[in-house]
């Protein structure tokens, strides 16, 4: 073994790491420096046993991250030793002293962002129409419900889905309310728009309610607590919606075709009151629960607003607001409450769940009609900020309930503005209410995971020892020769980028990893073949860029029929899992060939674009199909009406999709997408932490839930502990698992896989697994038993059919020789 010195000339910063094993396992890697102040634009690089070999970083203007500082080393010389080059530097400010390092320094990464991100991260990734290849059509299968024309395409994965599908009428959930079209249904009968509020004494679990864990819990739907509507609706009435945003929408009551809406609805998730804006109709208040008791408050609350107390006969306690023309109520019946007169202004209603009144009185008047997201990054610190805008009373303070992910995460400034009141989700434990018009919400980024096997937890020097480097290679010159083509040419666009993400993290294990360029580029050129397939929208469904909703979808439901074919493509469903594999193949594709990047760059942002849009300023996809900045995860349910909201099974392929863009904005020099997607990383582990994936200490979800240790499909309205295609234990806690790849680390604790493992897989059960999830749970194990994973996969009677199509040894063979330090 050699030792090297890597002397870099620095001022005020001291690193040491230890020295490494394998000269090769260093190529295309280089070390990355955090430093608090600024760094000389000038940089040498020498080895004591090398001479020197120095290196001078340009300090070119444009090329400024003002924290960090990186050398990659590109080319190995024969006698073992790698040459560098600096890539990264900023200004001068402050004196810096001496740099000492000894090679190999940790974290190991893969390039360094050279780009600096924007000050709003938010920034376009292109606003051109789709490549030509993808062909265009006006039609979807799906029809836009009473969705008024805008000029931006519609998000298809939102809240308010349920709105413009099927019947119109199931609920939507704002959180901690839930609103649905009554639609002359339910207990009421009414034509209005129903509030519900669901206690945590009044989830369901089942089957077996007394199981600990039980198998599901569930919250009721169809309770019409508070029913907004008005004299003039009725059998005639129409929904329509308009506005639509990332993180609103306006729901419209029209009395009859072509007439002007009675009452308008601005639903923003986290929204403190349910607002109805009535439009000079006489308000009429329904509940199926019953009232008990509407009082008309004597004291004035504020200039213009009256109050009402209403208790209903369940005991709970509302309180409605109304701002406008004066509005005086009368009880016709103890379910029927009308206004003794027309009423052109605002009611607000709000639930108490006991200590909130002198909050909901300070707040109403004022309403949120949307957010506005923003974003920055200054090296490991990401700050985003939702900024409301409001309707009504514009000098009162927005009162909003935020998710418990967002108050783990709020700056101190935010923080201040926390309050004590709460009332509870369906499934995302309590919100909280909030005084403020905006919120900042701070998050630590992982911009030390690349493409490389990534553990959060030990600094492990991941440069491979040469036995395990071999073992590695071998498997890995066998599964590079496999037809790429053969498996990744298939009617399923999943599929299909699952076999493209393998053979990429195959080639690239060889390429970086084991330092086998020559197998690396003929792997390559035949990944290249048959990701061509794709780009030139030559496989068995192409895509088109369908411009009724606006979004790129596969022609599959257009040509069978069949709504649900290829996981629901066509119709929405799942596109961040299907286009995220593609994207990280991609992402490795570019790192490798520059040619290719380049060639392929529009293609591939197209579905970087349709699944994450991060503006209106691209005409032509909606904002964040799926990823959910208000949730902090994805929804992957599309354009399907659905009794319990939207939902999302795979949370570790909602992880794969943000690592894709991360590591394609990276590679293709988009500092802002890279920053996105480092962003969206951070947020998706903290809410997945909180919601699908529970270590023993969670407090969020049900206490007796949590030993299902994850969620299973998190639905808006319910969690149920199983899968679309089976209840076996590994398929269940394995669809959280796969793929298996660096951000797995960060999402996915130690301690967490752990804890799992013994309650489903220990004493021999994983050993029983059989096909392709005995692999995923044997790649999950190296999160905590790194030697053990290792085992398993470098043993001398491995079984192929333990990997499923989106699965190589190879690559499961490094992220455990990786995470082990092996
Ligand atoms: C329900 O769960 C409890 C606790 O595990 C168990 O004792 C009981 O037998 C179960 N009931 C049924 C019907 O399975
Ligand atoms: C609609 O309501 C009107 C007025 O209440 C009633 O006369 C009519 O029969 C209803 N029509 C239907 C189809 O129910
Ligand atoms: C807030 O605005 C309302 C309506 O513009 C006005 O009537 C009220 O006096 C204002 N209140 C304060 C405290 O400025
Ligand atoms: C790979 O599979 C394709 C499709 O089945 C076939 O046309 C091609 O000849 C195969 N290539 C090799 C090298 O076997
Ligand atoms: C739960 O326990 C783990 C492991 O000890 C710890 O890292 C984590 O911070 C804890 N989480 C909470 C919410 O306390």
């Amino acid at each position: 073994m050699q030792s090297l010195i890597w002397l870099v000339v620095l001022r005020a910063l001291e690193v040491h790491a230890r020295p490494y094993s394998e000269a090769s396992a260093l190529k295309g890697r280089g070390i990355f420096i955090p430093v608090t102040s600024s760094v000389v634009p000038s940089v040498s690089v020498s080895t004591s046993t090398n001479g020197a070999a120095s290196a001078q970083i340009l300090p070119t203007p444009s090329a400024v991250r003002p924290d960090t500082i990186g050398v990659v080393f590109t080319s190995l010389k024969t006698d073992g030793l790698p040459t560098v080059q600096p890539l990264i530097c900023t200004s001068i400010a402050t004196p810096i002293s001496r740099l000492l390092v000894t090679g190999p320094v940790m974290p190991i990464f893969n390039k360094v962002q050279a780009d600096t991100a924007s000050s709003n991260i938010f920034q376009p990734i292109a606003t051109d129409s789709p490549p030509s290849q993808i062909g265009s059509r006006p039609d979807h299968p799906v029809a836009r419900l009473g969705i008024k024309p805008q000029t931006s395409p519609l998000g298809t994965n939102k809240f308010y889905a349920n709105f413009f599908l099927g019947s119109q009428s199931s609920s939507s959930w704002t959180h901690p309310y839930s609103l649905a079209w009554s639609k002359g249904g339910g207990t009421s009968k009414s034509w209005g728009m129903s509030v519900a509020h669901i206690n945590d004494n009044q989830k369901v679990f089942g089957p077996n309610a007394t199981a600990n864990p039980p198998q599901y819990f569930i919250n009721p739907i169809g309770i019409q607590s508070l029913v907004l509507s008005a004299l003039e609706l009725g059998n005639s009435t129409q929904l329509s919606t308009d506005s639509l945003t990332a993180f609103s929408a306006n729901v419209n009551l029209i009395p009859s075709s072509g007439a002007s809406p009675a009452i308008t609805f601005p639903l923003v998730q986290g929204m403190g009151f349910v607002t109805a804006i009535y439009n000079g109709g006489t308000p009429v208040l329904q509940s199926g629960i019953l009232f008990r008791s509407v009082t008309k408050s004597t004291t004035s609350i504020k200039p213009g607003i009256t109050k009402f107390t209403i208790v209903l006969e369940d005991g709970k306690k509302w309180l409605l607001y109304a701002q406008g023309s004066g509005l005086d109520l009368t009880v016709v019946n103890n379910g029927l409450v009308q206004a003794t007169s027309t009423f052109k202004g605002t009611v607000q209603i709000a639930k108490d769940p006991g200590e909130a009144e002198g909050l909901y009185d300070a707040a109403c008047g004022a309403y949120p009609t949307t957010t506005e997201l923003s974003g920055n990054v200054d090296g490991a610190k990401g700050s985003y900020t939702f900024s409301f805008t409001k309707g009504g009373l514009q000098n009162t303070t927005l009162l909003m309930f935020a998710l418990p992910h967002h108050v783990a995460s709020f700056s101190p400034a935010t923080q201040s503005s926390v309050t004590k009141v709460q009332l509870t989700t369906t499934t995302k434990g309590k919100t909280t209410a909030v005084i403020a018009d905006s919120w900042i919400l701070d998050e630590n980024l992982p911009i030390g995971i690349g493409f490389a096997p990534w553990n959060p937890a030990t600094v492990k020097d991941t440069a491979f020892s040469g036995s395990t480097a071999g073992a590695i290679r071998d498997v890995a010159k066998v599964e590079v020769a496999q037809n790429m083509s053969e498996q990744s040419n298939l009617n399923s666009m999943y599929y299909s980028g699952k076999a493209l993400a393998k053979f990429a993290g195959i080639i690239y294990t060889l390429n970086d990893l084991t330092g086998d360029t020559g197998l690396a580029q003929a792997g390559l050129k035949n990944l290249k073949v048959a990701f061509d397939v794709f780009t030139t929208n030559k496989q068995q469904y192409p895509l088109v860029h369908e411009t009724a909703w606006g979004g790129v979808v596969s022609t599959a439901s257009y040509v069978t029929g069949d709504s649900g074919v290829d996981f629901g493509n066509t119709y929405y469903n799942d596109h961040h899992f299907h286009y995220g594999y593609f994207i990280y193949a991609a992402a490795i594709i570019g790192h490798l060939d520059n040619t290719w990047l380049t060639a392929n760059k529009a293609w591939v942002n197209t579905l970087v674009r349709d699944i994450a849009n991060p503006t209106t300023q691209d005409p032509h996809f909606p904002v964040y199909r799926n990823f959910d900045w208000y949730h902090g995860h994805s929804f992957a349910h599309g354009l399907y009406e659905t009794a319990d909201g939207r939902d999302e099974e795979s949370s570790s392929e909602d992880t794969m999709s943000a690592y894709a863009l991360k590591m394609w904005g990276q590679v293709t020099g988009d500092a802002n997408m890279e920053a996105r997607g480092n962003l969206q990383l951070a947020i998706t582990a903290r809410s997945l932490q909180s919601y699908f994936l529970y270590e023993s200490n969670n407090t969020i979800q049900p206490a007796n839930f949590i030993g299902n240790k994850v969620s299973g499909i998190l639905f808006e309205n319910k969690i149920d502990h199983t899968t679309y295609f089976g209840a076996n234990p590994e398929y269940i806690q394995g669809i959280h698992m796969l793929p298996l790849l660096p951000p797995s680390a960060l999402t996915r604790t130690a301690n967490f896989v752990k804890e799992e493992w013994d309650v489903y897989f220990s004493n021999g059960r994983a050993e029983k697994v059989t096909g392709g999830w005995k692999g995923v749970l044997y790649a999950n194990l190296a999160l905590t038993d790194p030697k053990g994973s290792w085992n398993f996969f470098s043993q001398g009677n491995f079984d192929g059919s333990w990997l499923d199509g989106g699965a190589s040894r190879t690559w499961y063979m490094a992220m455990a020789a990786g995470l082990g330090g092996l």
